[in-house]
């Protein structure tokens, strides 16, 4: 059994419409929330690994997020960059769903 206070809550599910992503700050990270077509939950980091810039800040389909800045492109379920010029994929977090409460694993 997982303990409790290694999860943190980062918005409600009812918050993140299906299909979009969000951006949220907490405890210094900065995340981006994708509520997948058909219900699946994801979180990453929200800052590219490639330049500075938000990944929520683009465009958000079929469980890929594009960059705002170079157009680079990443899973969002496995964080994996697809391809140039992405060379470093994307920090991935463990979520659940508690209460209608979308929670990350630090
Ligand atoms: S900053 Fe994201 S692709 Fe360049």
């Amino acid at each position: 059994m997982t303990s409790s206070e290694n999860w943190i809550s980062l918005a409600r599910l009812a918050d993140v419409a299906e299909g979009t992503a969000v951006a949220v700050e907490t405890m210094g990270l900065q995340l981006a929330v994708y509520h997948l077509e058909g219900g699946e939950v994801c979180v990453t980091d929200n800052v590219c690994t490639h330049a500075f810039a938000l990944l929520t800040d683009g465009w958000f389909e079929n469980g890929m997020i594009e960059c705002p800045l170079h157009a680079g492109q990443f899973d969002v379920r496995t964080g994996q960059g697809q391809g140039a010029p992405i060379e470093e994929d994307l920090r991935t977090f463990k979520t659940r769903i508690v209460d209608g409460d979308i929670q990350i694993e630090l």
